[in-house]
């Protein structure tokens, strides 16, 4: 008796989801393995990786895009939550995880399958991911992590895999392990283990280094909203585009590169890559327009909302009742955050330099130094003795 019958397995046509098929099917028992391959907009050769599925024995093996959907269901609700994990990673990797869990679920309930599967490892957040969120889902799919059990070293996993016929192209293989998808790039393991080491240029791939970045800056109209991007430089685009293009001309400025070591939910603290030239720009832009638009009160509370929100995105819990409630609040703060922010790219940033709102709450009039100022400046000193009165009836108990 197999552990799973019939298992859907996500397959990205590397080495480690390859050799899941065969592992599953003579290795586990499993009677027909369905490879699932994600479009999230990585520029994957998904002709290519489609056959290979097949190869490698899967009786059935499917292609879907999801890029769309990745940006408009998972990558405008973490702009509006202004979400980075640890003040600094906008999620690139973490949203895609609960998206590729909900497709596996609904092509097992299709054709059938008792199982799912992936090629994630014992040692990352990816596997929590993927297992919590199919489990909110679907909790009656069991969930098979080959790879968490095979305790193979790469080289043992090739040799696995060229047994049952798989083939591997003798390409040097590149020493990272890489994540990509249209929101960004994650490049870790090779020499980036090393904290002290300074990542080689060849880790970067979708973003220039500063030496090589246009001198002259370049300036961006992004419109928003209700806190959702919508046109670049007037042009309304379609979200995919819309990352497309700013994607590459972030890119070509060299924004959007993030060096950091983080806490990962398993506990182990790790030294990752990010590349994400669009999504990191464009939370900066909606960052920017929500304090032309909210209320004083509403952004400081909301930075704490913004802090739980990234932290359980990150640990795996899209789907759960708490991100469905703050997604509930984040929307309601959005109602006014329409507007355009006017960005200068140059030489690794993207820094907002202007910023215009028919929902503007800032008023010239109050804020000005120069002639028209309408503040009362009497009624500050009134205030100040109120406000102040606590502190002098302490200082004065003091002495
Ligand atoms: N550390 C990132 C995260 O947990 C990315 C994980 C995947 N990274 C990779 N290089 N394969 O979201």
């Amino acid at each position: 008796m197999g552990r799973a019958k019939k298992v859907v397995l996500a397959y990205s046509g590397g080495v480690d989801t390859s050799v899941c098929i065969p592992y599953l099917t003579h290795e586990w028992g499993v009677e027909s393995v369905v490879a699932l391959a994600v479009d999230l907009g990585q520029g994957a050769e998904l002709d290519a990786i489609q056959a290979k599925g097949l190869t490698a024995g899967a009786d059935q093996s499917l292609v879907k895009d999801a890029t769309r959907e990745l940006i408009e269901q998972y990558a405008f609700p973490a702009i509006q939550a202004n979400a980075l994990y640890e003040n600094r990673y906008p999620l690139s990797t973490a949203l895609a995880r609960p998206l590729i869990a909900k497709m596996l679920v609904e092509v097992a309930e299709e054709v059938g399958a008792d199982a799912v599967a992936h090629g994630c490892t014992g040692k990352g957040n990816d596997q929590v991911r993927f297992d919590v969120a199919i489990a909110a889902l679907n909790p009656s799919l069991k969930v098979l992590a080959p790879a968490r059990e095979w305790g193979m070293s790469r080289e043992e996993a090739m040799a696995y895999g060229e047994k049952y016929g798989l083939t591997f192209p003798v390409k040097k293989s590149s020493p990272y392990s890489i994540d990509l998808n249209i929101l960004g790039r994650s490049a870790e393991a090779g020499i980036l283990e090393d904290p002290w080491a300074e990542p080689p240029e060849e880790v970067y791939a979708l973003t220039k280094a500063v030496a090589d970045t246009p001198d002259e800056p370049a300036y961006l109209e992004i419109s928003f909203e209700r806190g959702v991007p919508v046109a670049l430089n007037g042009d309304r685009l379609g979200p995919v585009q819309l990352f497309e293009q700013l994607n590459a001309i972030a890119g070509e400025h060299g924004v959007g590169r993030i060096d950091m070591l983080e806490n990962r939910l398993v506990g182990i603290k790790s030294r990752e890559i990010y590349e994400t030239p669009a999504l990191l720009a464009l939370i900066t832009a909606h960052r920017d327009l929500e304090s032309l638009t909210l209320t004083k009160d509403v952004t400081q509370y909301k930075v704490g909302v913004e802090q739980t929100y990234s932290q359980l995105v990150y640990n795996g819990l899209w789907f759960s009742p708490l991100r469905e409630a703050l997604d509930a609040f984040i929307v309601k703060t959005q109602e006014r955050v329409t507007g355009v922010v006017r960005m200068r790219l140059h030489k690794g940033q993207a820094v907002c330099v202007g910023r215009k709102s028919d929902c503007s709450i800032y008023s010239e009039s109050l804020a000005t130094y120069s002639e028209g100022d309408v503040f009362d400046h009497r009624a500050a000193e009134g205030f100040i003795y109120v406000w102040g009165l606590p502190t002098r009836v302490w200082s004065r108990g003091q002495s």
